[in-house]
This record gives structure tokens, C-alpha cells and sequence, in this order.
């Protein structure tokens, strides 16, 4: 019996991510809830042949008995990127909206799961974390921010330059943060040894960190990345819910490294250095972050430079979504 909420479900992201959580086979209810047209998207989703119990809740009046008594919440909700945007100009709005879904979220549900999905993601987590923090409530060890498109990503293009690699599995630990030069690929740990050149690699490293302009220039006004977004979210949420459920799973994510102080040491060594949150492979369980995974070799010293001007870029993220909530004295 898993309940899920998604909130921001009739966008571009949200109704792919409805429908994809509804084939999900552990979920037992989902609650999908908007400020507009969800009705219609609840309906729609509602005939696909699964045992779930698919609710609408349309409006900010809706919001609280949308995300009562779920486990999980998942949010895409607010404005995507135009072309020239970068994340961090989706700030003002969305920072709002992020906070005010985490209000209703810690009220009526204190103990759900909580995957932000929501830009910028660097910012929109410690906005989640300080709203969990003033209501009292606060588990590092269950806020999540997806990165999981950046990971998935990553094995794709890889693909694109070694045919032979199975790009459904293979495995590139993404670290760092969400936006350009925060995401950090670590291409020398992949799951099956890559043999790339320092051209390749640093060629890859770009496209990955700034995939997303891609979809942004080719949707040319029309938004950013949609639906492998979803299907990004779709599988970050599985991983959990499937934890939850008892089984072992490692995925890379945006969270507090407060979650497991001592795994985080590797990383903090590496350059996290003092940052309350980093993206970093973690063992997930029905507690949530079971444990920072360990890296599995050395990284190389282009991976290391490339997590320091992460670190910088991030330590600024993050002190702007902190201060949203608790303005600084
Ligand atoms: P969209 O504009 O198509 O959909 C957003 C939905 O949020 C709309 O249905 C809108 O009505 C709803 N919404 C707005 N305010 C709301 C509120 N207060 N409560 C509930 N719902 C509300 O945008 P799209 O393309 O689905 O993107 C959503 C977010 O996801 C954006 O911030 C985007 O930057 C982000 N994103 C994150 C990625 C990641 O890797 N984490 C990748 C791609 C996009």
C-alpha cells in the first residue's frame, strides 16, 4: 500500500509522471492535484487497467486533503525554462510555490517522502528543508531533489559514443548539483570501464551538464524537458517506493549530507567541503537515505576541479534558498 501525491500533475512534466506512477504496480492511491485542469487529466488516467485509486484536487483549497495521509509526495510543480533561461531564473516564482506545497505537506502529512522535482533544485531543497525545519519536523533522511534526469542522461549519451554499452544499465555516478556546471558526472567510475578520450570526456561532461538546453532550444518557447523528465521522476520514485518496500536500491540525489554524516565524509573530502546539501549516490531504504553510498575508485583530478567550481556555484544556491525562508539577521 503506498499513497502517492503529485502536485503540479496537469503539467508538461506532471501528467507523464501521473500516468507513469499509475503503471506503477505498488501504488495504491494517487492523489494528483493542480490550480488548473487536473480534472480532466485525473479522469483520463483513472480508465488506464491498474488497481490504484486515481483522486483530483483542483485549487489551493484542495491542497490539504491532496497530500493527507500520502507517503509520498512528488513535486514538478511551477514554471519551466524559456530559451536563454537559465535555472536559477525560475527563483522568484517558484521558490514561492515549492514553499507553500511543503507548508500543506508538513501539516497533513509530517512523515511523506518528498522528491522536488521543481527548478531550481539547488534552491528549491534547502527551501523545503528550512520550511520542514520551522514546522519541527525535519528528516534529512526523507527530502529528495531529482537528478535522477541527469543520471539518466549521462548513460544515454554515453551511448551515443559506445554502441556497445546497454544504456538501461549502465551506471555513471552524477554528483554535485542540478544545473550546469553543478552537475558533476564522475564518467571514470561508470559502471563498465569507458576507455574515453580527455576530448571525449570533456565533450561528454558538457552535454550532460547542459543536456537540458537542448530540449530547451528545440521546444523553442514551448518549455524544457518533459517527459524524459517524468520518466526520470518515474524511476526515482520507484527506486524509493520499491526501498520502501525492503529492496536495496542506489540512486544519485540531491540531499542534505546531515542524512548520513558519516558517508558524507568522502564526498566533503572531495570538495563538498562545508555544504549542507550535495548531490551524491545514496542507498535508499524504508527510512529513505540509508546511507551515503561510498565511490567505488578514485576519481579523476578533472573530476575534482569540476567538483570544486560545483561547490562554489552550489554554496551560493543554497544560501539563496535558505534565506527565502529564513531571511538572514
Ligand atoms: P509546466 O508549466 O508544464 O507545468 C507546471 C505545472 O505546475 C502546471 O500545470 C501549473 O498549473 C502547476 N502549478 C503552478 N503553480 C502551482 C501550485 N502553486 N500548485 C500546484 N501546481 C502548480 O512545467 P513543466 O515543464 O512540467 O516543469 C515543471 C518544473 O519542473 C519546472 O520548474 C521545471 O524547471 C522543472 N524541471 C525539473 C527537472 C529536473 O531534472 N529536476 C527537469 C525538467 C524540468
Amino acid at each position: 500500500m503506498v499513497s502517492v501525491a503529485i502536485l503540479g500533475a496537469a503539467g508538461g512534466i506532471g501528467q507523464p509522471l501521473s500516468l507513469l506512477m499509475k503503471l506503477n504496480a505498488h501504488v495504491t492511491k494517487l492523489n494528483l492535484y493542480d490550480i488548473v485542469n487536473v480534472p480532466g487529466v485525473a479522469s483520463d488516467i483513472s480508465h488506464v487497467a491498474t488497481n490504484s485509486a486515481v483522486k483530483s484536487f483542483l485549487g489551493a483549497s484542495k491542497l490539504a486533503e491532496a497530500v493527507t495521509g500520502i507517503d509520498l509526495a512528488i513535486i514538478p510543480a511551477g514554471v519551466p525554462r524559456k530559451p536563454g533561461m537559465t535555472r536559477d531564473d525560475l527563483f522568484k516564482i517558484n521558490a514561492g510555490i515549492v514553499k507553500g506545497l511543503i507548508e500543506a505537506i508538513a501539516e497533513n502529512s509530517p512523515r511523506a517522502f518528498i522528491c522536488i522535482i521543481s527548478n531550481p533544485v539547488n534552491s528549491t531543497v534547502p527551501i523545503a528543508a528550512e520550511v520542514l525545519k520551522k514546522q519541527g519536523i525535519y528528516d534529512p533522511k526523507r527530502l529528495f531533489g531529482v537528478t535522477t534526469l541527469d543520471v539518466v542522461r549521462a548513460s544515454r549519451f554515453v551511448r551515443d559514443i559506445r554502441p556497445n554499452v546497454d544504456a538501461a544499465t549502465l551506471r555513471i555516478p552524477v554528483v554535485g548539483g542540478h544545473s550546469g556546471n553543478t552537475i558533476v558526472p564522475l564518467l571514470s567510475l561508470a559502471s563498465t570501464p569507458l576507455d574515453l578520450s580527455e576530448t571525449q570526456i570533456a565533450e561528454l561532461t558538457h552535454r550532460i551538464q547542459f543536456g537540458g538546453d537542448e530540449v530547451v532550444k528545440a521546444k523553442d518557447g514551448a518549455g524544457s524537458a518533459t517527459l524524459s523528465m517524468a520518466y526520470a521522476g518515474a524511476r526515482f520514485a520507484d527506486s524509493l517506493i520499491r526501498a520502501i518496500k525492503g529492496e536495496t536500491v542506489v540512486e544519485p540525489t540531491f540531499i542534505a549530507l546531515a542524512a548520513d554524516p558519516q558517508g558524507a565524509e568522502e564526498y566533503r573530502k572531495l570538495g563538498a567541503g562545508n555544504l549542507e546539501f550535495f548531490a551524491v549516490p545514496v542507498e535508499l531504504s524504508s527510512q529513505g537515505v540509508k546511507r551515503i553510498a561510498p565511490l567505488n575508485g578514485d576519481i579523476s583530478s578533472g573530476e575534482r576541479q569540476a567538483i570544486a567550481v560545483a561547490a562554489e556555484a552550489l554554496a551560493t544556491n543554497i544560501s539563496t534558498g535558505v534565506a527565502f525562508v529564513t531571511p538572514p539577521p
